[in-house]
């Protein structure tokens, strides 16, 4: 089987939502201190639906294409159903990524908390810490058992 799925190359060679929203309601900046790949995801919000949203992922091929994936299942959503997006669920609509590779879908799913997250914070909504406490702590590196 080769290592890499169909899905997951078809993200990585035209990956969907790549780019910047200038005025964006809100922006999520999170990197992988090992391997040293940033992604960067951009949100925009109309009465609690993310209408809008875009990324820009300084890293490996993985990285491309679980963000340019977790951008396709969050759009057009409630945010409630945006902070329920895993790396799992992220891998698996990919068809799988190799285990070495499964904490650039853990990137993903912490962009889309991180942008959530400012989102909150600019326009003062209160919300369950609980809920980001990968992306307040120090990053990353709570989801190691994700890892090989
Ligand atoms: Fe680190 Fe892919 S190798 S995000």
């Amino acid at each position: 089987m080769a290592l890499y799925s169909a899905k997951v190359m078809d993200h990585f060679k035209n990956p969907r939502n790549v780019g910047i929203i200038e005025n964006a309601d809100g922006v999520g900046e999170v990197g992988n201190a090992k391997c040293g790949d940033i992604m960067k995801m951009y949100i925009k919000v109309e009465n609690g639906i993310l209408t809008d949203v875009k990324f820009e992922t300084f890293g490996c091929g993985s990285a491309i294409a679980s963000s340019s994936m977790a951008t396709e299942m969050i759009k057009g959503k409630p945010i409630s159903e945006a902070l329920q997006l895993t790396n799992k669920a992220v891998a698996e609509a990919l068809d799988g990524l190799p285990a070495h590779k499964l904490h650039c879908s853990v990137l993903a799913e912490e962009a889309v908390q991180s942008a959530i997250l400012d989102y909150y914070t600019k326009n003062n909504i209160p919300y369950d810490s609980e809920q980001f406490k990968c992306v307040l702590c120090a990053h990353g590196e709570e989801h190691v058992e994700e890892e090989e």
